[in-house]
């Protein structure tokens, strides 16, 4: 039998192994919602990688989100260039003009607000109220899906799994650090507990992982047959 997770352990490695990434804030800074947004759609369909210098050039043209909803839409467009999943794009620039009429250019703090926005769908809304607002929410993306199934051996296949999944998270989530907690999963899942070949021995969680533990790692998350 493995031990319980413990939240501390993950934040432990994470104050160690952060990685500098330009949407997040410093130690101790307050992250701004709207680059913080951004950066979750951005991030939905592309890897961080790949994502960091558009989202540097994006930010220089259009640094708040009245004026990316007071550009022109070809601009908008032309700044997502590459990115690709164009149905983003549009819905980015229709969020930042829905944001500021509805609510004057500030984005609302919570999840159920968040939801109703155009783009924001159950992860981003999740994403967003716990890094930018610090709430205790869930955000569910395929690493964070890997690494809680494999923590707790979740048998159910994807996507049917999922509300499973995110109670996990929020059973584990510490509510002085959620933004980190959330931020701190998402590395888990990129660097340690990757598809194949996870790095278990350099894992935070590697007592309590019930995978592991039976060594059947690479047979989670179980995906219903398409
Ligand atoms: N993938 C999606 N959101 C992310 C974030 N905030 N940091 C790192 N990787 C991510």
């Amino acid at each position: 039998a493995v031990s319980m997770p413990r939240a501390a352990d993950l934040l432990a490695w994470y104050d160690r192994h952060r990685r500098a990434l330009p949407w997040r804030a410093g130690v101790g800074e307050r992250p701004d919602p709207y680059r913080v947004w951004a950066s979750e759609i951005m991030l939905q369909q592309t890897t961080v990688t790949a994502v960091k210098p558009y989202y540097e050039r994006f930010m220089a043209r259009f640094p708040t989100v009245a004026a990316l909803a007071a550009a022109p839409s070809e601009d908008v467009m032309q700044a997502w260039a590459g990115l690709g999943y164009y149905s983003r794009a549009r819905n980015l620039h229709a969020c930042a003009k829905a944001v500021m009429e509805l609510n004057g250019g500030r984005f609302p703090d919570n999840e159920e607000g968040l939801r109703a926005l155009p783009g924001i769908g159950a992860y981003t809304a999740g994403a967003v109220a716990a890094i930018a607002f610090g709430r205790p929410a869930a955000a569910v993306d395929g690493n964070v899906e890997r690494v809680m199934t494999r923590l707790f051996a979740i048998a159910d296949e994807l996507p049917g799994a999922r509300p499973l999944i995110r109670d996990k998270v929020l059973t584990l989530l510490p509510h002085d650090r959620p933004g980190d907690f959330a931020q701190a999963l998402m590395d888990l899942g990129a660097t340690i507990c990757t598809p194949r070949n996870p790095a278990c021995g350099l894992c935070p969680w590697r007592e309590p992982c019930q995978a592991r533990e039976e060594g059947t790692q690479e047979s989670f998350p179980r995906k219903a047959p398409k």
